[in-house]
């Protein structure tokens, strides 16, 4: 048991750090970069399609109180991923703090889990894009067969001139004598995984550098909208107040249908869309200065979009009745109200670049983490070789994309989006309770950023990640433990006879 608890030594994860030469990854990011390559993670279907729902479903105008309360939840753990990735720059993230602080053990339960957060995380947004770039093109009258843009089995109806699924009309509507299809594989998700990958392939400063340009129109399309609807709420202040004249609506009597719990609850729904802050740290060895800019780019990408959710979703429940934004493009419907014609264009735009670039983000982290295990012998040596002209870990760039491409094109996972955030809060737990650890354990270390307040942000980490975790569906707990069983299965037989820290104990 002590050997499966066996810890990496700091020392080496330090020396391993700072490899160079042409077989590592190239440090090329500055500050901006990282930041940038947060918000490109962060922004993306959570506030463009979530908002509405946890609205209209959970929260009512207190929505914006749930963003604060996610908000806040992330930034302990925010904190803590600055500590550790300014005290080690490795590209493992999570599941290398994992390995300095609870051993090898927790290690790989928490590497296998990260596939949850980024593969899965990737995959997820994936389905979201293609709905939302097919939508895009029928809008110019463009189409697509339909046969190849859903999932296996999907019944598609042709009306109002434009193709889609029959599961999403409301119930009653009559479909007889209109044109029908079945889906076969859904081809537009599969494609822009590739496209994706390809562009991770060929280089991380040109990877980033497509990140930004697309963040930056992103965001600008965010700004548009708190512009236009700043304006509209102060021209309109009878309908600001007709909406927001009950903040907080009373509970229904369920919990999570309104009132303090349906705040809580809409925190957990909205959680989703601040994940990818932490993906930042799996570019600690491509960083030019990790000690100084991984707090940066982990915190200043979450306070920018702490900023803006908060904006948004104060001035979208304004804007229009909570009642009315249970559509899968809520941002939309409020420039509508505004009276602006072209917004649904800008939405649509800006959800296809936004989440274009959390694809990108979460399948470098992806890459990175599975670099990282294979280097400490946990996953076959060729998953960590280094393209020695492009310099970035290119077989599992393409291994990892073409096998999260299959998944979207597949599988109608729409709905593992749960999975995701309980993934990426499980790391959160870890991370958490690692600073903690380390702190006791080894008080000595030159910490480049210290998180204030150690137990205390630790603890919140660890308890507000554990109470959002635990407001998730039961179904969301089991495909997680079926999923770290599976982990644990392929550790034993392979990563635990492969490991280098096992071998050097021998
Ligand atoms: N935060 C990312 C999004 O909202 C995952 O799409």
């Amino acid at each position: 048991m002590s050997k499966l608890l066996a810890v990496k030594p700091l020392e080496k994860l330090l020396t391993e750090s700072q490899e160079a030469g042409e077989h590592s990854l190239k440090r090329a990011l500055g500050p901006m970069n990282l930041i940038t390559l947060g918000i490109g993670a962060i922004i993306g279907a959570g506030i463009f399609v979530l908002t509405g729902q946890a609205a209209a479903q959970h929260a009512g105008p207190a929505i914006v109180l749930s963003f604060v309360l996610a908000g806040v939840a992330c930034a302990f753990a925010g904190l803590c991923y600055a500590e550790f990735a300014s005290l080690i720059p490795i590209a493992g993230s999570a599941y290398t703090y994992g390995y300095a602080t609870m051993g090898e053990l927790f290690a790989w339960i928490i590497g296998w889990d990260l596939v949850l957060e980024y593969a899965l995380g990737a995959a997820t947004v994936a389905s979201g894009w293609s709905g939302y770039f097919i939508s895009f093109l029928q809008d110019f009258g463009i189409y697509i067969p339909p046969e190849i843009t859903a999932t296996p089995g999907t019944a598609l109806v042709f009306m109002n001139e434009r193709w889609m699924a029959v599961s999403t009309l409301a119930a009653g509507t009559d479909i007889t004598g209109l044109p029908m299809a079945t889906g076969v594989f859904n081809l537009v998700a599969f494609v822009i995984v590739l496209l994706v990958s390809s562009v991770l392939v060929f280089g991380i400063k040109e990877s980033a550098n497509f990140n930004s340009a697309i963040v930056v129109v992103k965001v600008g399309i965010v700004l548009v909208f708190i512009g236009i609807a700043t304006h509209f709420v102060w021209t309109h202040p009878e309908v600001v107040a007709q909406n927001w004249k009950i903040f907080i609506p009373e509970n229904t009597g369920t919990y999570g249908e309104f009132g303090w719990s349906g705040i809580a609850t809409g925190a957990a729904v909205v959680f989703f869309a601040y994940i990818g802050f932490d993906a930042v740290s799996t570019a600690a060895q491509e960083a030019k200065n990790p000690q100084r800019d991984m707090p940066i780019g982990i915190l200043g990408s979450l306070i920018v979009c702490t900023i803006l959710y908060i904006a948004v979703s104060g001035l979208l429940t304004a804007m229009v009745s909570y009642e009315r934004l249970n559509v899968p493009d809520p941002v939309a419907v409020g420039i509508d109200v505004a009276g602006i014609g072209w917004g649904s264009f800008l939405v649509k735009a800006g959800a296809i670049l936004g989440l274009a670039t959390v694809m990108l983000v979460m399948l470098l982290g992806q890459s990175r983490v599975f670099y990282s295990m294979s280097r400490d012998g946990l996953l076959p040596a060729w998953v960590g070789s280094i393209h020695p002209k492009f310099r970035t870990p290119w077989l599992s760039t393409i291994v990892v994309g073409s096998m999260v491409a299959f998944l979207p094109a597949l599988l109608p996972i729409s709905d593992l989006g749960h999975l995701v955030s309980i993934g990426t809060l499980f790391a959160f737990v870890i991370v958490s309770a690692g600073i903690w650890i380390l702190r006791v354990r080894r008080p000595d270390l030159h910490r480049p950023f210290k998180t204030p307040w150690v137990p205390f942000v630790p603890i919140m980490g660890i308890g507000v990640s554990l109470a959002l975790m635990a407001s998730l569906p039961w179904i969301t707990w089991e495909r997680l433990f079926i999923w770290l069983a599976i982990g644990m299965v392929i550790y034993f037989l392979y990563g635990r006879k492969h490991s280098k820290v096992q071998q050097a104990l021998k």
